[in-house]
């Protein structure tokens, strides 16, 4: 393959999101449209990429990594203007420029080189990425002569009745010769009906420079779905859901329903895993083998090690190690790890807070600023006392001890190893080792009151 690099069309304002934001930093699959495009151009090997930027230039440039460059286009005159922005990145480039648009984050690596394929089979100046479709309306259409060969494109808004008719069309992402490209710029004027530069111009301006040009269908329409609304930002969400099912089913793991699975782009599952409906795996979350992840769970940077079971539970920023069982109905927030063989049960609330290997808190417990040794047992509805209104405090409770039911351990506080506490306690002191600690007011049975 010659020499490439990728230019992004990322300027347009996009008003028909009706957003704050930029349209390509809205999310498809927990990650900005973005960067799809960018990572469909680094996986077929094109790294040298820039974007063209222009509404909230700021913002845009802010979400992409700082190897990546940047042009700025002021005013958006056109896309063949938006190219002219970026003429310092491949004025010298003896090789092909591919150009993208910043808001088809379908757009796969696969397509991308099927089109440089084809561009260089063909030993075109340029080749246009089209589709056939059956409803062409609001597209550039493809205009070709008898022997097939292309013509020039012409806008939906300048073609006649005739050329409205054809069904091929322009994606709108291309492989040039940039040296021909270059040339082919400096013809570009604004005579059409929306007086702007129009990229798609220099087909017809290179073939009258002696050059040709090809188109390059693709494999697959829905690579080149742009997004322009909220409802086709949905429909690119569902196409997206379906290749990451796909991937992580191929790869061996379970999906009940993969239409109600929503796994985020990044997350790595492991084999024999199976994942029930509702499941949502955001960001950089990685499960290992053998789990079980219950319906309506939803894990966010979160890292699992294999054989544990999690049922209908929330788990955020935390890790989780092998055999251990969380939920149903646990809640487990940033900053906790539990260890091997724990059981985080039934409406219990994990923060900032580590569990060693075998620890267990059953049922209806409140485990904040905490770190439960191993083996420890905490009884029902037992609450680490972590907040005196101003300051958050550590509570240290140390291997094998036990913790019994309806326990409040009033942080900083620390049950030192093998020690018992009594049901019904609030624990204000450290407590030794291999101790029984009874805080509670004893019973008082007054024989026969009520009867007074
Ligand atoms: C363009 C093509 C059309 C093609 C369609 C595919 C032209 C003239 N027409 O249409 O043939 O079928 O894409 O979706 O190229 N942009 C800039 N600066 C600008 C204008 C646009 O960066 O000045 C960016 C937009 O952010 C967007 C991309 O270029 O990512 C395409 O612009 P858009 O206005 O959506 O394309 P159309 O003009 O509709
Ligand atoms: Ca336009």
């Amino acid at each position: 393959m010659n020499h490439s690099k990728t230019l992004i069309l990322a300027a347009g304002e996009g008003t028909r999101m009706r957003s704050q934001k930029p349209k390509v930093l809205h999310q498809v699959c927990g990650e900005n449209i973005l960067d799809y495009v960018v990572g469909a151009s680094r996986d077929s090997g094109i790294l040298d990429i820039a974007v063209i930027v222009g509404f909230q230039a700021e913002m845009v440039k802010e979400s992409l990594s700082p190897q990546l460059e940047t042009y700025y286009q002021k005013d958006q005159l056109g896309t063949g203007h938006a190219v002219l922005q970026a003429l310092p990145f491949f004025e010298k480039l003896q090789g092909n420029l591919i150009v993208l648009v910043g808001d088809a984050p379908l757009i796969r690596a696969e397509t991308i080189e099927g089109l440089v394929l084809a561009h260089e089979t063909g030993g075109y100046a340029a080749t246009v990425l089209t589709a056939k479709f059956d409803e062409p309306t609001g597209y550039g259409r493809m205009i070709k002569n008898r022997s097939g060969e292309l013509q020039k494109i012409v806008e939906e808004k300048d073609a006649n009745p005739e050329e409205k008719q054809i069904k091929e069309i322009n994606s709108g992402m291309y492989c040039f010769d940039a040296q021909a490209l270059i040339l082919a710029l400096q013809e570009l004027k604004t005579d059409n009906s929306q007086g702007e530069y129009y990229l798609t111009d220099v087909i017809e301006i290179m073939r009258k420079m002696g050059k040709t040009a090809g188109t390059y269908v693709t494999p697959d329409p829905e690579d080149i779905q742009a997004i322009n609304s909220r409802v086709q930002l949905a429909e690119a969400e569902v196409v997206m859901r379906k290749r990451i099912n796909r991937k992580l089913m191929d790869a061996g793991v379970t999906m009940i329903d993969p239409a109600t699975t929503y796994v985020g782009n990044r997350v790595l599952v492991g084999q024999d895993t199976i994942l029930y409906p509702g499941v949502i795996l955001e960001g950089e979350t990685v499960i290992g083998e053998d789990c079980l992840i219950g319906a309506n769970s939803r894990l966010v940077h979160t890292k699992i090690g294999n054989n544990v079971t999690i049922q209908s539970s929330t788990i955020l920023e935390s890790s989780v190690d092998d055999y251990t069982s969380v939920g149903p109905y646990a809640y487990i927030r940033p900053g906790s790890e539990i260890g091997k063989h724990c059981k985080v049960g039934d409406f219990v609330e994990v923060k900032n807070s580590t569990m060693a290997d075998g620890a267990k808190a059953s049922h209806l417990t409140y485990i904040g600023d905490g770190d439960v040794g191993e083996n420890v047992n905490l009884g029902c509805g037992t609450v680490f006392v972590n907040y005196d209104g101003k300051k958050k405090y550590r509570t240290i409770v140390e291997k094998n001890a036990f913790i019994g039911c309806n326990t409040n351990l009033i942080a900083p506080v620390t049950v030192k190893e093998g020690a018992y506490i009594a049901a019904g306690s609030t624990i204000t002191e450290d407590v030794p080792e291999d101790s029984l600690a009874i805080a509670r007011a004893r019973q008082v049975n007054k024989v026969g009151y009520l009867k007074k």
